[in-house]
């Protein structure tokens, strides 16, 4: 994997996937390991984040490295006019590997194809979200002891959620059956559902959450990305479609584990947070070892 670019999930192989499963677990272990040490890691988010910016950079962090980069486009020289690809060029000089979330469908891609340097999709617009993908998957291996033959659900902005997208792709390598619960508005697009169908897997689509509820194993929540609707009464009609109360979560099975990649607005209620079903936060401290995994393969230490 060194040097390999990550852009979209599939452009990982499932072996190497299951790599980094396997040693994400050896960095939860040993969360804190000096070999990245003399390497820069460059993290570029012209788009708002907490989780991925600050576990990659916690990440890098713990593994020794050094840390650049911008939280805010608007304090770089973009604001002045400059290219994607002159950025790209200009960081490539001062980092080993750049991080990069942008607004833009494919704008990861177009940075891959001009850097001389390793970039990982931190999240471009509503496509992908592959690192996301890979601590998610590690969640669901970790909580259920295996990827293959789950029930999952996904609930919410199943158009828009590009975490959706992703990890959907990557879960039709494990004979997963898809319940995906949405607005007749925000159903998954058909390119994702396409790769549903080559695997001969099963769908069912829900306008309502009951039902896929009680089936799931994994019930992954989702937040109506509203900065993604060009109609804001479009939003506004949509955007509590789908509220996670204690009640609702009375009728899951034992085993299931309520995922959500964060952050929420109103989509799971507060209370559900101290349910042992509850695993998003647990989730969210997951992708420290997933990044740290990705760093210490795509710089060639492990
Ligand atoms: N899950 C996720 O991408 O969160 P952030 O937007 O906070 O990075």
């Amino acid at each position: 994997m060194k040097n390999k670019n990550l852009i979209a999930i599939y452009d990982y192989t499932r072996e190497e996937q299951t790599r980094l499963l396997d040693l994400a677990e050896e960095f939860e272990r040993e969360p804190v390991q000096n070999i990245l040490n003399g390497y820069v890691v460059a993290t570029l988010f012209f788009e708002p984040s907490t989780r991925t910016r600050l576990s990659f950079e916690s990440a890098a962090n713990r593994l020794g490295a050094r840390v650049i980069g911008f939280t805010d486009s608007a304090s770089s020289s973009v604001k002045k006019g400059e290219s994607l690809k002159d950025t790209i060029l200009t960081v490539s000089n001062y980092a080993d590997i750049i991080v990069m979330r942008h607004p833009r469908d494919g704008s990861a891609r177009y940075a891959s194809e001009v850097s001389p340097v390793p970039i990982i999709n931190a999240g471009d617009g509503a496509n992908q979200h592959p690192t996301q993908t890979l601590l998610d998957m590690y969640s669901i291996r970790k909580t259920q002891g295996t990827l293959e033959n789950l029930q999952v659900a996904f609930v919410g902005d199943l158009k828009y959620g590009r975490t959706v997208h992703s990890l959907t792709m990557a879960l039709t390598n494990y004979k997963t059956t898809f319940h995906l619960v949405s607005p007749g508005e925000l159903k998954l697009p058909s390119y994702v559902k396409t790769h549903i169908k080559e695997k001969d897997l099963k769908y069912h689509q829900y306008t309502n959450m009951d039902e896929a509820i009680r089936k799931a194993d994994i019930l992954y929540m989702t937040r109506i990305q509203k900065e993604r609707f060009s109609d804001p009464i479009e939003y506004e009609r949509v955007k509590n479609a789908y509220i996670l109360n204690k009640e609702l979560l009375e009728n899951a099975k034992e085993n299931m584990k309520v995922l959500h990649p964060l952050p929420r607005v109103n989509e799971i209620s507060e209370e559900v947070d101290a349910n042992p079903m509850a695993y998003y936060f647990r989730q969210a401290e997951n992708g420290v070892y997933i990044r740290q995994a990705l760093l210490a393969s795509i710089l060639g230490v492990k």
